[in-house]
């Protein structure tokens, strides 16, 4: 797992970049880019060297959809329906679309060509310079959410159900109990976000998002539905929980991925979060659908 310190970039610097980039002529993209499209829309889920990850291995000698160049053009253009792997044609250029097929082709007849950058990271973004360290390197299974406690100690929460302490940079191993049970995994679900009471110091309250079937099983055909509750940690024992946000079971839903939570307090103490599309993207336009929204829990 990774932690990025902040550091305002000096204004002189920013100019300069500006500057700089105007002079060759507005930045445009290097001629072959694959490498650069592939890093910023393909790796998170397919692996920085292509090995697979959340998604399958782009360097299997037969892939299912076909290892062709016009079939790996076919796959990203348009897309496999019903699964993470959503169409590009509407999000990246036709230019991007073949460079990076060409970059995965390159990849496939030669590893090598995959330059592997040992960290730390620097990325710079609009407002920020940002050094990655590495703090935590095993032990988590799919962090999703974090939050500082306080100066040594954070929490974590894992996709397969486990929520983490991290003192002074380091990971409890010891397991924390009774946290409510989680299905949806392979669905891109599980364990989702969780947030501190912005009053967390006097009132102990932890948020927690998490996949959720009434049924409180772990089969992934089982109907189900984002679900929040807030509760307490004694120690290493999860405490006094209750229930924010429920649907009712004619709103559950079967098979739905992408269920892509965060939460968000404002200043006001509204907490907001957030429900994926679950592969439903007609239905974030329906208000009285669940998926694909954002909602609002006032304290
Ligand atoms: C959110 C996760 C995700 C992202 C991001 C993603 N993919 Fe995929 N991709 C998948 C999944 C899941 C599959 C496998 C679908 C299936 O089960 O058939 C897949 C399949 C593919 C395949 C077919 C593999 C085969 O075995 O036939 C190709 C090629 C591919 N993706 C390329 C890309 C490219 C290029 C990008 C970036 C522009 C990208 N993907 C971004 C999830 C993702």
């Amino acid at each position: 797992m990774a932690i990025a310190f902040i550091h305002p970039v000096p204004l002189l610097s920013r100019l300069l970049v500006f500057i700089v980039c105007f002079a060759i002529a507005g930045c445009s993209a290097p001629k072959n880019h694959g490498d650069e499209v592939y890093k910023a829309n393909c790796a998170g889920c397919h692996g920085a060297q292509l090995q697979g990850g959340a998604a399958s291995a782009l360097t299997k000698v037969v892939m299912k959809h076909g290892s062709d160049r016009s079939s790996i053009l076919k796959t990203i253009r348009e897309g496999i329906p019903s699964t993470e792997m959503m169409k590009w044609d509407s999000t990246l250029s036709n230019n991007d679309i073949e460079a990076v097929t060409d970059y995965i082709l390159q990849v496939r007849a030669d590893p090598q060509t995959v330059k592997v950058e040992d960290k730390p990271l620097q990325v710079e973004t609009k407002l920020y310079k940002l050094k990655i360290e590495r703090i935590i390197s095993s032990g988590l299974n799919g962090p999703w959410g974090i939050e500082f406690v306080d100066s040594t100690h954070v929490l974590i929460t894992g996709k397969t159900g486990e929520l983490y302490w991290m003192v002074n940079g380091k990971l409890d191993t010891q397991k924390i109990s009774g946290l409510p049970k989680i299905y949806g995994l392979d669905l891109y679900g599980g364990l989702l976000d969780l947030a501190l009471d912005p009053d967390y110091a006097h009132n102990g309250w932890i948020y927690l998002a998490f996949s959720s079937n009434p049924q409180n099983t772990i089969d992934s055909t089982a109907p189900g539905m984002t679900k929040i509750v807030r509760g307490k940690l004694r120690g290493h024992q999860w405490t006094e929980e209750e229930v924010l946000f429920q649907v009712n079971d004619s709103l559950l839903i079967r098979g739905g991925t992408r269920w892509g939570c965060r939460f968000l307090f404002d200043k006001q103490g509204y907490l907001y979060f957030s429900i994926g599309d679950m592969n439903r993207a007609d239905d974030s336009q329906i208000l009285t659908r669940p998926s694909g929204k954002i909602y609002r829990i006032q304290q």
